[in-house]
């Protein structure tokens, strides 16, 4: 599967998402990747479902069509959000199971809005859920910190992680992105690719430095080595 950057906007400039958005759309990005904390399942608030469909049409490449918003959820309880995501214009709707207290169902919530549903594994929690719902998954994120902040270090363990995730992949034989989100930086994102995800998330490495172009195609000349 084609290797897909995906800045998240925790990092960016709060007082001008929506530029923030598209600059980083003509600096080569490939989704927007978009931070939901609440205060209670994770220790900080960020921006809800509003702010996602303002942003809508600032998610756009310079060609204009638009660019995938892969909303992150850390938020409890989980529906009502999930959906409100869904009619906000998020193109994928991604959540923590321990959040869920029905996961099958909240899984399927997402997909019958027409949209693509993911589950996020902390740093301490196993994927043994996967078991059961891997058949209604397109999208596993893989969190290499422990979720709430940006600019934390990345876990090592999250590659062995990755590794176990893309070996469940194989065996479905289906096409579901692997994900992973924290600490990701162009000095570690090849590493991160042999370990087997498609899909990086990076927050300060790339909106923590003035030349977005720069750092995306720093990323992109690591993956291609
Ligand atoms: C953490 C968020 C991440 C975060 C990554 O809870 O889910 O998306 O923004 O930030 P960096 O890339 O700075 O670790
Ligand atoms: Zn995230």
């Amino acid at each position: 599967m084609t290797a897909l950057i995906a800045p998240s906007l925790l990092s960016a400039d709060f007082a001008r998402l929506g530029q923030e958005c598209r600059d980083v759309l003509a600096a080569g990005a490939d989704w927007i990747h978009f931070d939901v904390m609440d205060n209670h399942y994770v220790p900080n608030l960020t921006f809800g479902p509003m702010v996602c469909q303002a942003l809508r049409p600032h998610a756009v490449k310079p060609d204009g069509t638009p660019a995938v918003i892969d909303v992150h959820l850390m938020v409890e309880p989980v529906d009502a959000l999930a959906q409100a995501f869904c009619k906000a214009g998020a193109d994928v709707v991604s959540f923590h199971p321990e959040a869920s207290k029905h996961v099958d169902r909240t899984l399927q919530l997402i997909q019958a809005e027409g949209k693509q549903a993911g589950l996020v594994f902390n740093p301490g929690t196993p994927l043994d859920v996967l078991d059961w719902v891997i058949d209604k998954v397109d999208l596993i994120l893989i969190m290499s910190v422990n979720p709430g902040f940006g600019g934390q270090s990345f876990i090592d363990s999250a590659l062995r992680k990755l590794e176990q995730a893309r070996r469940l992949i194989e065996r479905t034989g289906r096409d579901i992105r692997l994900e992973i989100d924290g600490g990701v930086k162009v000095d570690n994102i090849r590493r991160i690719a042999d370990a087997g995800a498609d899909t990086f998330v990076a927050g300060s490495a790339i909106f923590g430095q003035p030349d977005y172009r720069r750092v995306i195609d720093a990323m992109r000349a690591q993956l291609a080595a």
